[in-house]
């Protein structure tokens, strides 16, 4: 890929890169150098002249060239006579890091983020993705009966932009029968979770608007918040387990954020349940400040150890629930859902038609059939689960014993502490040795997190113990090479409130 990145384009992309805690030139240098690694800056593109990036960025020329000068240095920036300096990979970086032939493409985001798209390169262990496999028996004999019911609906035009009735019947059945009670015209239907919570930012946030977060959260949606013009409001969790509802009451009431975007059913990364005093007083809480809260549902179904929590919207009506069968059936079905008060619903389905106009009928009809049962292939899914969290707790208490692994309550993935910040160099170095993995600095806003590792256990035991060893090799490495560590660098975390 070439192209050019104009000032403005780097300047979003930067977001808060100024801190205070080095010299400025070194940490616009750090961040455009994250930007690099991680894809979000693709290889072979031409940085903005440094008069304009200063203009932009408000700070002076010295600073552009100094940080452009330490790119330089370092191989990330070319220094082609005459014209601007396009992006580049350092060829100290570990054999086959980029380029032909090598098994890390840097220059494809997916390498480094785990985003949904591409597939590991066979015979890559896949860390990047926290997903599982479908349910094929159940989801097969859905797509069976579906086939047989799809001929009554032929004479119809097939638009339906909320979504067909049984479905919506289904999933409101669902809410009722978990103590939310809930009519099909509070539905809409979606193409999964992430289209959900796009419609919702359409609708209800605008450009420049506060949506709060919990730092570390799940990267699409900050994605998708970032890309609607949204100032995400990260607040912290606690260590260890649960949220800081305080830290998020008085967030709300000091900077008033339009939206809230939670994970409280096995948040992913960290896996953890929020309970529900905590619920209530979030609930409170964003009543109190006008924030809209959206709860984000996907993960809920996979709850490992049986705890009983009520749905974040059994505690007020104005709650916005976003719930998907990506990870209780299949991530191919592309179906999910919005649960909110009738005229929102109205105003999601108008937002919903800029972007489509309804969802396809067999699918809908298969997950109609899929959300009438929906526990039925739990069981075996959670069993797999709860050997496979064991399995990979034990292999880094093992391996790792320097690791610092989170505890999940449920859900899909780990989050590991790691004993330096050295998230992005793992990412880096991980295809030489068989694994892919998502960085830790995904998961958060303005370079967080380099010093975590979100592992999921969805594999097989015996894969998880070729992939722990793939992680105790790769830390080998880095530990032989501390130069490599400190080139892969993210900047360090800062607190957010
Ligand atoms: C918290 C969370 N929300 C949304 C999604 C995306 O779900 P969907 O496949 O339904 O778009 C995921 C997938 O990993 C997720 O973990």
């Amino acid at each position: 890929m070439s192209g050019s990145l104009n000032p403005t384009a780097l300047m979003r992309l930067l977001g808060e890169w100024n801190r205070g805690a080095a010299p400025a030139y070194r940490e616009l240098a750090d961040v455009v150098r994250l930007l690099i690694l991680d894809g979000r800056v693709p290889l072979e593109m031409a940085l903005p002249s440094e008069r304009a990036l200063a203009a932009t960025l408000g700070v002076s020329r010295t600073t552009v060239t100094a940080a452009y000068a330490s790119l330089r240095e370092q191989g990330f920036l070319s220094s082609r006579q005459g014209s601007r300096g396009r992006t580049g990979i350092p060829r100290h970086l570990p054999a086959g890091a980029n380029g032909p032939g090598g098994t890390t493409d840097l220059t494809n985001p997916e390498t480094l983020t785990g985003a949904p798209g591409l597939a590991a390169p066979p015979g890559l262990i896949d860390l990047a993705y926290a997903s599982l496999p479908a349910s094929g028996e159940v989801v097969h004999r859905a797509f069976a009966a579906a086939l047989t019911e799809l001929p009554a609906l032929l004479p119809g035009f097939g638009y339906d932009a909320v979504g067909i009735p049984p479905l919506r019947e289904a999933i409101a059945a669902q809410y009722s029968a978990a103590g939310v009670p809930t009519n099909a015209d509070q539905i809409l239907v979606t193409a999964g979770a992430q289209h959900a919570l796009n419609i919702v930012l359409r609708t209800l946030a605008g450009r420049q608007d506060k949506v709060l977060v919990d730092h570390p959260t799940y990267p699409h949606a900050l994605d998708a918040i970032r890309a609607s013009g949204c100032r995400p409001v990260a607040v912290a969790l606690p260590q260890g387990h649960g949220w800081d509802i305080a830290g998020m009451e008085s967030a709300m009431m000091q900077q008033r954020p339009k939206m809230a975007y939670v994970v409280p059913d096995f948040h992913n990364p960290t896996g953890r349940l929020m309970s529900d005093p905590e619920r209530r007083r979030l609930v409170q809480a964003a009543a109190a400040a006008g924030t809209v809260l959206v709860v984000d549902e996907t993960l809920r179904q996979l709850n490992l150890d049986a705890v009983v929590t009520s749905p974040l919207a059994a505690f007020s009506p104005a709650v916005v629930t976003i719930g998907s069968l990506s990870k209780s059936h299949w991530a191919g079905l592309r179906t999910g859902w919005i649960r909110a008060g009738r005229s929102l619903i109205q105003r999601f389905a108008a937002a919903r038609t800029t972007m489509d106009l309804g969802g396809p009928v067999v699918e809908q009809l298969v997950a109609a059939h899929l959300v009438r049962s929906l526990s039925e292939p739990l069981p075996a899914r959670l069993a797999a689960l709860r050997e496979n969290r064991a399995a990979l707790l034990e292999l880094l208490d093992r391996i790792l014993p320097d690791w610092q692994p989170e505890r999940p309550d449920g859900g899909l993935s780990v989050w590991c502490r790691l004993p330096a910040p050295m998230s992005t160099a793992l990412t880096v170095i991980g295809p030489d040795l068989g694994i892919r993995l998502a960085a830790g600095p995904r998961f958060g806003v303005g370079g967080a997190f380099e010093h975590y590792l979100r592992v999921p256990f969805t594999l097989p035991p015996a894969q998880l113990e070729t992939a722990v060893l793939a992680l105790s090799a790769a830390q080998a490495r880095l530990d032989a090479a501390p130069q490599l560590r400190r080139t892969l660098r993210h900047p360090p975390a800062v607190a957010i409130a």
